[in-house]
């Protein structure tokens, strides 16, 4: 069933955001900034002038043609890829996003035959970019770097494909790929869309539980790996965590005869590595060996390109699915326009490809444009917090694309001309010291909101054609249609705040959750017929006070995105539900049940807080405390760790025995004083016994 929505009460003080600094040093803003909030921040001439969008007017152009003729305007987008086939020009898509009317179903350019990895290397090699470095790889230590041509990364890629179809891998059949930020990464996804099989990335942080779920739902014909990866002065030896996975699949019938293991041996030599013979393959012993030519599987715009798992309010993680055309024209488009990319730029994305960021914008959409990219295999802050900076002039990069969480350094930054931001709201002052201090208040900020589920950008800044106002994503991209409903799923208009929705497809959009499309509808499609129902709150500002009135319509307005509206939280940029950091609390034999929240972090965006009840007589001690939280490194991940955990003799239920998380969640933060109606709890005493235990 449909979860119940948060209420959306961070609203009320929009558009200066949640008040507080939450990821950077309060120091350097300085008052003078914070009063300067609502104001816009215009691109200078000369940016506006060689931008790809240069005036509200021609983004209302392009807007309203790709609202009023979907079909025509993509038509005419796609056809700068290479098609084997085109699609039937009468039916470009087709669409139903009303449970009302039957079952939900989205396709763009079905007939069309294509193949994404042909249009990400091969059609470029053919148009003179063969030598043009595509991917540059920055190690984890700083002297290790490397790089590969269009031409190399080609011969790479068909190497790989040319193995992937010896060893019977098929059109689609799943392949699951468990790496690290290595080229290989890269290389691994476009081998499996040459041959148009399915892949799944996993991001190496999760743990073998994590990945044991992942092959038992999807069923791959091998598993892609690598013995072991530094992260910092670390080494985690990530095959011994495959090795685990792979016990546990085989347990629930799954069982996988091959494990291709990349030798990363400047983390650790092979001798090393624990193996199984029969079933582990060294990489550097048999792709080299292939040939550095493989045809390509012309596949149709609507087959499966990958599966990437994300995180729900309920249950288990599901697998997202997108498919080939749209997916491809999509990240394509949203690219070169959220980012004014242009062919002598250097992009530089800090996202790992084990989630949708690194999907869409380190690899498919950054190299379908030609562009020549940073893959960093590294953590921002190693050796120290100067590193991005390091790359940032060691590449000259001109377009960088982030989270905001990171930290001011001495270096000159000189070659940026673009900043990107993604994956939580930032909140004004944030904004202004990206802007003010890393890009020398001269880069136009593309804070690009969109999820896993919609494959690219939905609401962005398009730089150079409007000014921006610091934390608010602005406006739709091409061809989306973004509503704000009430509770009841009624489209408010003007300025306003509630739940966002989108209206209509676009090219990107996921097409079924794996297995499972009564999931797919009743989580995104149930909540408000007739909508894709996003998540998240949103306000929209209607009046533009400096803008002139003509530029937009009165309905529209700048967006800001407030957060999540559901039971999922985002931890640096990790997408983690609290159902499941549930579920790995109360497999602990000594919890009884645990709520887990998310509360604001002044480095991580949100942290993770979790109540735990114990079992009758079970004494607190920190000892348990650590064994809990190692239950859930254990079940999901490190990354999703809580970082407090708060002894409760009891949660706060309604007397229906649902757990009032609001009132959890304003506890977390210490407001105290504003707890809201208590009244309708089954025990109100659980309140003040909550708030006693506060500092336990
Ligand atoms: C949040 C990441 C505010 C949002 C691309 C969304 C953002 C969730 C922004 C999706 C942004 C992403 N401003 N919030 N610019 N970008 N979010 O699937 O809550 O990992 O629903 O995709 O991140 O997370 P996901």
């Amino acid at each position: 069933a449909a979860q119940p929505l948060r209420h959306v009460d961070s609203m009320a003080t929009m558009p200066s955001g949640a008040g507080k600094i939450p990821y950077l040093n309060a120091v350097i803003l300085g008052e003078a900034l914070a009063s300067e909030e609502n104001d816009l921040v215009y691109p200078s001439d000369d940016f506006s002038r060689q931008a790809h969008v240069p005036s509200p007017q021609k983004y209302l152009e392009l807007y309203e043609r790709s609202i009023k003729d979907p079909g025509g305007f993509w038509s005419d987008v796609a056809s700068q890829f290479y098609w084997k086939h085109k699609w039937a020009p009468d039916h470009v898509y087709s669409e139903n996003l009303d449970v009302r009317k039957g079952p939900v179903q989205i396709e763009w350019f079905k007939g069309g035959i294509t193949n994404i990895c042909y249009n990400c290397l091969d059609r470029n090699v053919e148009s003179g970019l063969g030598d043009t470095v595509a991917l540059y790889w920055e190690g984890n230590d700083l002297a290790n770097d490397a790089s590969l041509t269009y031409s190399q990364l080609l011969h790479r890629v068909s190497q790989l494909a040319n193995y992937l179809k010896d060893i019977g891998v098929r059109k689609g059949d799943a392949v699951i790929v468990y790496l690290p930020m290595l080229l290989e990464l890269p290389i691994t996804m476009l081998a499996c869309a040459r041959i148009g099989a399915v892949h799944s990335v996993v991001f190496a942080g999760f743990s073998a539980e994590s990945l044991a779920q992942r092959i038992i739902d999807c069923k791959p014909k091998l598993v892609i790996t690598c013995n072991a990866v530094k992260r910092g002065p670390k080494v985690i030896p990530l095959k011994d965590i495959v090795d685990a996975a792979l016990v546990q699949s085989s347990q629930t019938g799954v069982s996988i005869d091959t494990c291709l293991v990349y030798e990363n041996a400047l983390a650790m030599k092979r001798e090393k590595t624990n193996w199984q013979d029969g079933r582990d393959i060294w990489w550097q012993d048999v792709i080299p060996k292939y040939p550095t030519k493989c045809e390509v599987e012309w596949v149709d715009a609507e087959d499966p390109l990958f599966l990437l798992y994300t995180s729900g309010s309920t249950g288990k993680p599901k697998g997202v699915l997108h498919t080939t055309g749209g997916y491809m024209v999509y990240t394509a488009t949203t690219f070169k326009y959220a980012f004014d990319y242009k062919p002598s730029d250097i992009y530089w994305c800090t996202a790992d490809c084990g989630w949708i960021t690194g999907h869409s914008y380190v690899t498919y959409g950054p190299l379908l444009n030609g562009a020549t990219c940073i893959v960093f295999e590294g953590a921002p802050n190693y050796p120290d917090s100067g590193r991005c900076w390091d790359i940032v002039d060691k590449y000259k990069v001109t377009i960088f694309y982030t989270a905001p969480t990171l930290y001011v350094t001495r270096y000159s930054r000189k070659s940026l001309r673009i900043l990107g931001s993604v994956g939580e709201p930032i909140n004004p002052s944030a904004w202004r010291w990206f802007y003010n201090v890393v890009g020398d208040s001269r880069c136009p900020i593309s804070d690009t909101w969109w999820q896993t589920e919609t494959g690219g950008f939905m609401i962005t800044p398009l730089p150079g054609a409007w000014p921006q106002k610091p934390g608010s994503a602005t406006f739709p991209f091409f061809g989306v249609q973004p509503v704000i409903v009430d509770e009841k799923g009624v489209e408010i208009e003007g300025e306003c705040s509630g739940y966002l929705c989108v209206k209509g497809s676009w090219p990107g959009a996921f097409r079924t959750l794996y297995g499972d499309h009564e999931r797919y509808e009743t989580t995104y499609f149930k909540p408000f017929a007739g909508y894709y129902f996003t998540g998240d709150g949103c306000s929209r500002q209607a009046k533009l006070a400096n803008l002139h009135k003509s530029m937009f319509r009165d309905k529209d307005g700048y967006h800001w995105l407030t957060g999540r509206v559901d039971d999922v939280i985002n931890v640096s940029g990790h997408r983690i539900g609290t159902a499941e950091v549930e579920s790995a609390l109360v497999s602990h034999p000594k919890c009884a049940e645990a709520a887990v929240v998310g509360v604001e972090h002044e480095v991580k965006g949100q942290a993770i807080y979790a109540f735990v009840t114990l079992v009758e007589g079970e004494p607190y001690s920190e000892e348990l405390r650590n064994s809990l939280i190692l239950a859930v490194r254990k079940q999901i991940g490190a990354f999703a760790a809580p970082d407090r955990i708060h002894w409760a003799p009891g949660l706060p239920k309604t007397r229906s025995g649902k757990i009032m998380r609001r009132i959890l969640r304003k506890i977390a933060s210490g407001q105290l004083g504003d707890l809201g109606d208590t009244s309708t709890l089954a025990d109100p005493n659980v309140v003040q016994q909550l708030i006693a235990l506060s500092n336990c």
